[in-house]
């Protein structure tokens, strides 16, 4: 750690708290602050603008419009990128079902395999290139994108490699096909990971895509057009089109769209699933989520206390399986609340391309005003905390925060803030832990802190949950099904779950 030491607590000066960094304080007193670290941009040449990625090329669109995408750290645009019209929509659907009927359907379960190693491969050898890339779209720290997102993504594409010739003992004794042609759209949070989430699995179950990226981060999408290009993945297999709300929705309603696979929030879901009811197109939807870490009184309490951390700052808490409620023994409640303020104080925000960096950019201007409604919100609602770490003078920050005390009730621990947003309540009994986890329109994710195994296991049996991790939170895998319950959406993504929504199974 390149440490830099400012003055020990028996020095008489006040400390002064640096710009855009943070000063970590030892048990000891000894006050120091990180030195920056920031990732080299060069490695991804950022074009000055971005057309549409339809039958294998890079085609313009056909009204001419494009809109800015933004670097969210410092507010300034990165590049400009193709607003796909429905005409365009119609070109690249029409380029998958071509694709779908002249090759992808033709070519053997093998070869589609091969593909997606191809493509696993190119990814991770350009791993840095993506990570960089993905941290000045979105504004996630370079540890996170380089560490998770970009890894996932290629281990996804590995994983789905491995079933296109296995999917009969997949599903044994079953008649399985494809169901044809893809219409995808993803969210800005995890833009690259999801990319990989709904093309992998498609792709090895022998469908053909078409996905449209979220308006806010389309540049890692669009570059990955230029791995299935090396790749020589057949033209037409994968079409990428980039657009806002509109083209997604043309995208869904499209006539020639056989499955419909959407991550965003529960409001769009909704228009989506009556959008395209009374057709026959198949449908998942993974929505928001308000989930519980449950901290009992035997857990390992600074593990916990990192989890719980992790669970809601990770990512600048847009996640949609963040845990956004943290329900804590009342027992430990005091000492607990006092390790989170102290572990807060110690989180470093700012420059998302610098490697120390523990919480980035909020990905919009947007997404920024409606965390700080809420917690203005929450304010009249629990106790308020925040570390008095300095924010960056430009971009979109947000400190982490939490409320403490707050009822079940509250606007705070009900509604999806997907931010640094923590709401705190406290419990007495295992049933009344339940209770208020299962408390929620949501049922996405849940976490359970304890020592003492058949209370985890008791405990994970009754929560309405899709994912419940255990002493550990926000992991995820390729082989594990992921989902939710509820206004979480329906449907599983990964493991054998994941692959069966994209067949026709009889
Ligand atoms: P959103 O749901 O509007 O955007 C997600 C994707 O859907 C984007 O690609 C967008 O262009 C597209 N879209 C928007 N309207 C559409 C329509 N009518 N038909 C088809 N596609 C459409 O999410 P937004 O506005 O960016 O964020 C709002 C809130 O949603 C957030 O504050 C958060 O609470 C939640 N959210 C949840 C996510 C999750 O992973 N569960 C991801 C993103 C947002
Ligand atoms: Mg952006």
């Amino acid at each position: 750690m390149g440490g830099r030491a400012l003055e020990t607590s028996t020095a008489k000066k006040k400390t002064k708290i640096p710009q855009n960094g943070t000063v970590v304080e030892t048990k000891s007193g000894f006050k120091y602050e990180y030195s920056p670290a920031p990732e080299s941009k060069s490695i991804v040449k950022i074009k000055p603008r971005y057309e549409l990625f339809i039958n294998g090329r890079f085609t313009k669109p056909i009204a001419g419009k494009y809109f800015k995408t933004i670097n969210p750290s410092t507010g300034e645009p990165l590049s400009e990128v193709a607003e796909a019209g429905a005409n365009d929509v119609d070109l690249a659907v029409k380029a998958a079902r071509n694709a779908y009927d002249k090759t992808w359907s033709k070519i053997s379960a093998k070869d589609r395999g091969r593909y997606l190693y191809r493509i696993a491969r190119i990814l991770q050898e350009r791993a840095r290139e993506f990570a960089v890339l993905e941290s000045l779209d979105n504004g996630k720290p370079i540890k996170e994108s380089r560490d998770v997102d970009i890894p996932l993504a290629a281990a996804h594409f590995f994983y789905h490699a491995g079933w296109t010739d296995k999917l009969n003992y997949a599903f044994p004794g079953a008649k399985i096909s494809a169901l044809g042609v893809a219409g995808q759209v993803i969210p800005w949070n995890f833009p690259l990971l999801m990319a990989a989430w709904k093309i992998a699995p498609s792709l090895a179950t022998g469908n053909t895509v078409v996905l449209k990226p979220a308006e806010t981060t389309p540049l890692t999408a669009l570059l990955l057009c230029e791995i299935f290009q090396q790749a020589e993945l057949p033209d037409g297999v994968v079409n990428i089109i980039t657009g806002a709300g509109a083209t997604g929705a043309s995208l869904v309603s499209h006539g020639d769209v056989n499955k419909v696979a959407f991550t965003g929030s529960t409001e769009v879901g909704k228009k989506i699933a009556s959008a395209i009811a009374g057709t026959n197109k198949r449908i998942t939807l993974e929505l928001g989520g308000k989930s519980a870490n449950i901290v009992f009184e035997d857990a390992a309490l600074d593990q916990a206390v990192e989890g719980v951390v992790q669970g809601i700052f990770f990512n600048q808490g847009h996640v949609c399986c963040a845990g956004s409620r943290a329900l804590v023994e009342e027992s430990i409640s005091e000492v607990f609340i006092k390790k989170l303020k102290r572990r807060m104080q110690q989180l470093r925000i700012g420059d998302p391309l610098d490697k120390n960096t523990d919480i980035g950019a909020i990905n919009s201007f947007e997404q920024l005003e409606k965390i700080k409604e809420l917690v203005e919100v929450g304010k009249s609602e629990g106790d308020f905390f925040e570390p008095n770490t300095r924010l960056p003078s430009k971009g979109y920050f947000h400190k982490p925060c939490f409320f403490n005390n707050v009822s079940a009730a509250a606007t705070i621990s009900r509604v999806e803030v997907f931010g640094p947003v923590l709401s705190v309540q406290t419990f007495r009994t295992p049933q009344e832990a339940i209770t208020k986890a299962n408390d929620t329109p949501y049922g996405l994710a849940a976490g359970i802190w304890s020592e003492k195994g058949s209370k985890v296991h008791e405990v994970a049996s009754k929560l309405k949950a899709g994912v419940v991790w255990a002493n550990t939170y926000n992991k995820f895998d390729p082989t594990a099904p992921f989902g939710g319950y509820y206004e979480s959406g329906f449907g599983r993504e990964g493991g054998i779950h994941g692959l069966s929504a994209y067949l026709e199974i009889k």
